[in-house]
């Protein structure tokens, strides 16, 4: 008798015991995690790519978009003084900081590259000859840098330049490196030289 009552006994604490542990269970948040599935890992290999694809993309267009180099500085931008221009069929002015001669022909205003096309010598105008001489094999060339003699394949090179009047207006060069015709009834407020952009000077026998 007192093992029934035993047993019945233990039985109602096991179902109290369980009933405790349903409700413990019930009472906790369940936290489940699940596992990123297959398409959603590529998902996120697509997202991590195209945002590395747009970062590259806005670096370059920064990069582009603001001058490399500053004012003044050779490879970029060059001004050059009104004041320093010398007059039509003179000599040229020398500007070694910008590595160019501004030569003021009869036909108008070029900026000419101081480097031989030959093999990259530094020629030099000589005022008894009225032309520039290369001192390292000979090559000669016009007050405008067209060919005259020796081995250099071409003409010196050109800067592109633009000239701005004190009225508002500009005139520049054109795409092939010809001439800037100055306006002699008008002042010439500034003179750009822009030394990062380099035209091919003119084939041998151009005048
Ligand atoms: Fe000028 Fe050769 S480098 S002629």
């Amino acid at each position: 008798m007192a093992t029934a009552t035993q047993t019945r006994g233990d039985a109602a604490s096991r179902a109290s015991i369980a009933k405790t542990e349903t409700a413990v269970a019930s009472a906790q948040p369940s936290v489940q995690v699940a596992a990123p599935t297959r398409r959603e890992f590529l998902y996120y290999i697509w997202g991590a790519s195209m945002a590395l694809l747009f970062g590259q993309f806005s670096a370059i267009t920064v990069w582009f978009l603001f001058p490399r180099f500053k004012e003044g500085e050779f490879g970029g931008i060059f001004p050059f003084d009104p004041l320093e221009l010398p007059a039509a069929g003179s000599p040229p002015q020398s500007v070694p900081s910008g590595r160019f001669h501004v030569s003021n022909t009869e036909n108008g205003l070029i900026i000419l590259y101081g480097v031989c096309t030959h093999l990259g010598c530094l020629p030099k105008w000589v005022p008894t000859n009225v032309r520039f001489e290369c001192p390292c094999h000979g090559s000669k060339f016009n007050l405008n840098g067209t060919y005259i003699e020796g081995p250099a394949p071409r003409g010196l090179d050109r800067f592109p330049l633009v000239v701005e009047y004190s009225d508002g207006t500009t005139v520049e060069t054109g795409s092939g490196g010809e001439p800037v015709v100055l306006d002699p009834a008008k002042a010439i407020s500034a003179i750009k030289v822009n030394t990062g952009r380099r035209v091919s000077g003119p084939a041998r026998g151009s005048v």
